[in-house]
């Protein structure tokens, strides 16, 4: 198995976090006798001040001749008040689209060592494990005409049969390897768009009568998702939804740090951590490195169709939590608590020990 994966960690805790994501993908290939190539390259901030550029060619071009991207976080205050093309996030948004990922896939799980951590009801949470599809390319996000005209601003959402198809198959195909469940969420009872998104995604499920399908409105569902997280398997839906229910499910896992996403179906994939940049604590090394160590499980899973090697990640970083190990913000208000380094390589052995 060879694989070419460029590596960008961006800003703030994003080089942190990477390098534990790296540290653990190498000690895979070391005992399975995989080839992973490794190559580093600059985005956001860290892009703009060494080539003045959020996402200079040269680093375009390396991630466009890889299997995969790793990507850390971007941003930085000292850019908030910029132009946008002097912004790091610009950076990020640019190489999205470049990569043509369209479907944003987002796992959330209650881990049973950490029940202490997430602020809802342990019983309420115990067992949760979601996957949410996130259609990424379409939507309110890109859709014309938009702007601001004297006093009134408009965004257009548009979604075309092909786009809904597209991620639904997607959908589909992650339920079939889960519990066989997809819930599409979407607001029928008031748009169109949503109307067709409901249409085309149960013309879709006729082709995979394993999977069970079932249509929410994302107001109610938004709800259920916190009162009864263990209803659903995979939730399906736009990009709008999308971004704002993957948020919402952060909670169910108790840290932002923990959460991991790859975004596929384009030229190359692209996997990442869901936090940003955390300026707050960057330069520390107590960064939580398992939204990025859980990437590179998604990425052996996705791009290399490594599956027993993404468990076996998923696994080691359960038995170091078992374990005890915690960084900072999965017990804010205890005196010692382990680094970025401690929790990677605790990770790394584990791997090493039951590989
Ligand atoms: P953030 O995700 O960076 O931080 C939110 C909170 O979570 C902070 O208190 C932070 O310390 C904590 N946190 C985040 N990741 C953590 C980790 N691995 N371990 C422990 N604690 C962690 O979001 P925020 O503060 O809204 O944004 C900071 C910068 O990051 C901004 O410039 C923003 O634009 C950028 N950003 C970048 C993203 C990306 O690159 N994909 C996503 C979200 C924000
Ligand atoms: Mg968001």
């Amino acid at each position: 198995m060879k694989l070419k994966i460029a590596v960008l960690g961006g800003d703030g805790v994003g080089p942190e976090v990477t390098a534990e994501a790296v540290r653990v993908l190498r000690a895979i290939a070391n005992v399975n006798g995989y080839e992973f190539q490794f190559t580093e390259a600059e985005v956001g901030g860290v892009a703009i001040r060494k080539h003045g550029s959020p996402l200079p060619e040269k680093t375009l071009h390396t991630c466009l001749e890889s299997d995969a991207v790793l990507l850390g976080a971007v941003g930085h205050p000292e850019f908030d008040s910029m132009p946008r093309d002097k912004k790091p996030e610009t950076g990020l948004l640019a190489l999205r689209q470049a990569l043509g990922g369209f479907a944003n896939l987002r796992p959330v799980q209650a881990y049973a060592a950490l029940s202490d951590s997430s602020p809802i009801k342990q019983e309420l949470v115990f067992g949760a494990d979601v996957m949410i599809v996130r259609e990424l390319l379409g939507g309110l996000y890109f859709g014309e005409p938009r702007g601001i005209k004297d006093d009134t601003a408009t965004n257009t959402m548009s979604y075309s049969r092909y786009e809904i198809e597209r991620v639904a198959h997607i959908a589909f195909q992650q339920a079939r390897n889960r519990r066989k469940k997809v819930t599409s969420v979407d607001k029928a009872n008031v748009l169109e768009c949503s109307q067709l998104w409901r249409l085309v995604v149960t013309e879709v499920a006729k082709q995979y009568s394993d999977v069970k399908l079932e249509h929410a409105y994302v107001d109610s569902f938004a709800m259920r998702l916190i009162q009864a997280p263990t209803a659903f398997d995979v939730v399906l839906t736009e990009n709008l939804f999308g971004d704002i229910l993957s948020d919402e499910a952060a909670v169910i896992g108790g840290s932002l740090g923990l959460l991991a996403s790859a975004t596929i179906g384009g030229e190359v994939d692209l996997y990442e951590p869901v936090h940003g940049s955390a300026p707050d604590i960057a330069g520390k090394g107590i960064a939580n490195p398992v939204g990025a160590i859980n990437s590179v499980a998604m990425l052996l899973r996705h791009t290399a169709k490594l599956e027993q090697d993404a468990r076996l990640i998923e696994s080691a970083v359960n038995a170091v939590l078992l374990d005890g190990y915690r960084t900072k913000d999965l017990v804010p208000s205890a005196r010692k608590f382990n680094t970025t380094a401690e929790v990677g390589s605790a990770i790394e052995r584990q791997c090493a020990d039951m590989a």
